[in-house]
């Protein structure tokens, strides 16, 4: 079962990081050909259409594949090896990486999608998912 979880674990994490990738690198090519206005009808029409019927359910299904590996390690979790320390650091942002998909949702839904805080969400998880996927490899390593 774990190693199910595992697949399930990095397919939702493929996508996940696949859909905030284009959302922070490649769909910003369209700002310079058709101006903001027309971008952002864009930009809202693809999260209306598919982002907000499809993500959702990854994201869910990342988390929950995640604590399900994680409660295999809780209990005997050594915080002084560098196992711990780098888990413990990817779980940690992972939780913010949550806080800020669902602050961005929020921002969304409200009609303020247009707002900076919106933009500085979607860096905050690109950086952030960039480093979890660092942590969880380099924590079997070192
Ligand atoms: C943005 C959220 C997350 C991303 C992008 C992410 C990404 C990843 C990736 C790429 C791996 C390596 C998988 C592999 O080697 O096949 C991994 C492993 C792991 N993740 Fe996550 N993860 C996220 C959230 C979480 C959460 C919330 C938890 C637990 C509370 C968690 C627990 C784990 C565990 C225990 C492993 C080790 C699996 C193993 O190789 O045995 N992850 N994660």
């Amino acid at each position: 079962m774990y190693e199910i979880a595992k697949i399930v674990h990095l397919i939702c994490a493929v996508v996940f990081g696949g859909v905030v990738f284009t959302e922070v690198v490649l769909l910003p090519a369209l700002r310079d050909r058709f101006g903001e206005k027309e971008f952002r009808n864009i930009e809202k029409t693809i999260i209306q259409k598919r982002g907000i019927k499809i993500v959702p359910i990854f994201v869910l299904s990342l988390y929950i594949s995640g604590f399900y590996m994680f409660h295999f390690y809780i209990k005997d979790l050594d915080l002084s090896t560098n196992f711990g320390k780098l888990l413990i650091t990817k779980i940690i942002l992972a939780i913010f990486v949550l806080i800020f998909v669902i602050m961005a949702i929020f921002l969304f839904i409200r009609g303020n999608s247009e707002s900076k805080l919106f933009e500085y969400a979607h860096y905050a998880v690109f950086i952030f998912i960039f480093l979890i996927i660092v942590s969880a490899k380099i924590m079997f390593i070192i």
